[in-house]
Parts: structure tokens; C-alpha cells; sequence
């Protein structure tokens, strides 16, 4: 019987799927990967985790997900995309990166039984789809997404050089952003979280 390890959980909770290249053209934008931008879209709200596991949803050819293991470094960071071609190049970048793995999984259908995240990243994805409200983004992936942070982990969540940080503990609390006060309560992302993670209690 295999060894109830980290990377034989993720290997049993998910595929390789060459076939997964929908709706990619949607959510590619070369211009805003490069490096420093966890830190930067996060602007010093970035908590202090150690020895965590992170998952980077939406990794593309890994870029952020080197950059979450650089700055949580004595942590594990398991990158997906539902690109296979983006992670076989998110897995070349990484050389032999012993804190990353790279999964081609689609966040609408992920789970990852047994297996629960200090910080789910989501950089330059869903924060598009739902502030341009595109009808793809749908409140059960976000319900998905959120169930794989353990309680007391975070959810972090970017776009457009901004971030939102959400802390998952009794309730959904708000952690860190680089909104202004006035631009959070009207922001159509932090609205679309709270109302759909708000309602959510933890005992
Ligand atoms: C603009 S790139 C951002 C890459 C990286 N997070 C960054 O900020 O540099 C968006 C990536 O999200 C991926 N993506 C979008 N929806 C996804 C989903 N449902 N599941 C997995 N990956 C997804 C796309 O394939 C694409 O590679």
C-alpha cells in the first residue's frame, strides 16, 4: 500500500488531463506575471505562516507559485492549472524546486480529500470574471475553493495590482488589502466574497 504521504494524496486526488485547454484566452495576460507580485499586490498584509502548505490556484507557468515558495520558505506550494502545456512549463521554470509541485487540475471540479491548505492564492483569475461579472465564474467554485483552506488559513485573492486577504475562522474575516475603505465596500470582488463566504460559521 502506498505511503500516506503529501505528494501520494495529491497523486490519488488528481489527474493529468492534456485535454484541458478551454477558456484559457480568457484569463492570460503576459503582462502581469512577472516577479514581486505576490508581495506587491498584497502590500505588506502577507501573514506569517511556517512549515504551511499553499496552494496556487490557476499558476499558469508557475511564476507566482516560485514566488509563494521563496517567501513562505520553509513551506510546500502545490501549483494547478487547468493548462496542461502551462504546467509542463510551470514544472521546467521550477527546475528542481523541492517546495513546488505543479497539478493540471481545473478549480471547478478540484478536490483534495485529506488534504487541507494554510493559503489558497488565487492571482489573476477569478478577481476578472467576477469584477467584469463574466457569468463563468460561479459561486459554488468560489464555496470549493474556500473549502480547501483549513480554519485559520487564508484566502488570498488578486487582480489589477490588488489583493484581498481573507482569514477562515469562525467566520470569514477580513485580513489585509490594498483597497482604500471607501473602494472595498463597493468593490463588486470583495462584495461577491462576502456574500457568498460570509454566510458560512465554523464552531
Ligand atoms: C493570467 S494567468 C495568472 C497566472 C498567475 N496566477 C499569475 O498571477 O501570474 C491565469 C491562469 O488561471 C488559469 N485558470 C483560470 N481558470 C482556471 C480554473 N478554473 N482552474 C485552473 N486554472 C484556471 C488559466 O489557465 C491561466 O493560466
Amino acid at each position: 500500500m502506498a505511503e500516506n504521504t503529501l505528494d501520494n494524496k495529491l497523486d490519488a486526488n488528481t489527474s493529468e488531463n492534456p485535454l484541458s485547454i478551454e477558456h484559457g484566452r480568457y484569463y492570460w495576460n503576459p503582462s502581469g506575471t512577472e516577479y514581486g507580485r505576490v508581495k506587491k499586490d498584497f502590500n505588506g498584509h502577507l501573514p506569517k505562516i511556517t512549515n504551511g502548505l499553499f496552494l496556487d490556484i490557476g499558476c499558469s507557468f508557475g511564476l507566482t507559485t516560485l514566488e509563494i515558495a521563496d517567501i513562505y520558505s520553509a513551506s510546500r506550494v502545490i501549483g494547478i492549472d487547468r493548462f496542461y502545456n502551462r504546467i509542463k512549463i510551470a514544472r521546467s521554470n521550477a527546475q528542481n524546486n523541492e517546495q513546488c509541485k505543479f497539478l493540471t487540475v481545473d478549480a471547478n471540479f478540484a478536490c483534495f480529500e485529506d488534504i487541507s491548505f494554510d493559503g489558497v492564492f488565487c492571482m489573476n483569475n477569478f478577481w476578472y470574471l467576477i469584477s467584469k461579472k463574466r457569468s463563468r465564474i460561479q459561486k459554488g467554485t468560489i464555496e470549493r475553493i474556500y473549502s480547501f483552506i483549513k480554519r485559520g488559513g487564508y484566502l488570498f485573492f488578486s487582480g489589477s495590482n490588488n489583493g484581498i486577504i481573507f482569514r477562515k475562522d469562525t467566520a470569514l474575516n477580513l485580513w489585509g488589502t490594498t483597497l482604500s475603505e471607501d473602494q472595498l465596500q463597493n468593490h463588486q470582488v470583495y462584495k461577491f466574497l462576502t456574500e457568498t463566504l460570509g454566510k458560512q460559521q465554523y464552531s
